[in-house]
């Protein structure tokens, strides 16, 4: 079975809207848990657009599957991640003019500084993902690096319009998924997924969670959380079962 981790920083952004505290995060993330998320996502970004500080910490106290926390690996979030104590991070690269993340970290461009990111995640019991392309280079450097897990973009195959595109795509994040695995590395994957496209990424049978916000949250406008989790559930493991 392929474990769904639920991302719950859209519910933070229809709180900013207005200002606040509703919707609160920490609701729809004990309501995920409740429908069989094996895990909480939140990226705390530097421009606190959605998840603050705050919101952390509640979720660091209530969440009782997995706290994963979603960050640029700066002093500042890094300190505030030793600090809340989140059970992993994923390290992820941060732009404040981007809607979302646009994609993967160059881990390979910095290896002496992740190695020591990673150092002081694991002294504090902090499990290390990092988020990148399903490139040889970027695995071969997460590997080095000592990290925990890789997270897959799958932005480009979830944005792909041809088939062919779409093929390529899901090749690249099939080869890469083994290649990680070979490596020692757990394999993990995010970023687009919706109802449908999620079915061909559960199939490469490396891959053992997901990460997924946008889909889920629209979904729940309309359903309800607890649906959109269970139905979103139900996609994944259609082949798995
Ligand atoms: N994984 C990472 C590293 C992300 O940055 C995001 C977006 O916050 C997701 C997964 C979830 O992406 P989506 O909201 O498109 O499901």
């Amino acid at each position: 079975m392929v474990l769904l981790s639920v991302n719950i920083d859209h519910v933070a952004t229809i709180r900013e809207a207005r200002g606040g505290l509703s919707p609160e995060p920490a609701a729809a993330a004990a309501i995920a848990e409740l429908a069989g998320a094996s895990g909480i996502v939140c990226h705390l970004r530097e421009d606190r657009r959605h998840i603050n500080e705050r919101d952390v910490r509640i979720l660091r106290d209530i969440v009782k599957t997995k706290l994963n926390l979603e960050m640029a690996a700066t002093e500042e979030i890094i300190g505030i991640a030793l600090d809340i104590l989140p059970d992993m991070v994923t390290i992820v690269p941060e732009k404040r003019e981007e809607l979302t993340t646009e994609g993967g970290l160059n881990a390979a461009a910095n290896i002496h500084y992740y190695k020591s990111v990673v150092s002081v995640m694991h002294d504090a019991d902090i499990e290390v993902s990092f988020f990148i392309e399903p490139e040889q280079k970027q695995i071969d450097a997460v590997s080095d690096i000592g990290g925990d897990i890789v997270e897959f973009h799958t932005g480009i195959y979830a944005n792909a319009i041809q088939r062919p595109e779409m093929e390529k795509e899901l090749k690249r994040l099939r080869d890469a998924s083994q290649s990680a695995s070979a490596s020692g590395l757990r394999v993990t994957a995010g970023h687009g997924l919706d109802y449908a496209n999620v079915v061909a990424i559960c199939a490469i049978p490396q891959i053992e969670e997901i990460s997924i916000g946008h889909a889920i949250i629209s979904r729940a406008i309309f359903s309800g959380l607890d649906d959109a989790v269970r139905d979103m559930l139900a996609a994944m493991n259609v082949q798995r079962r």
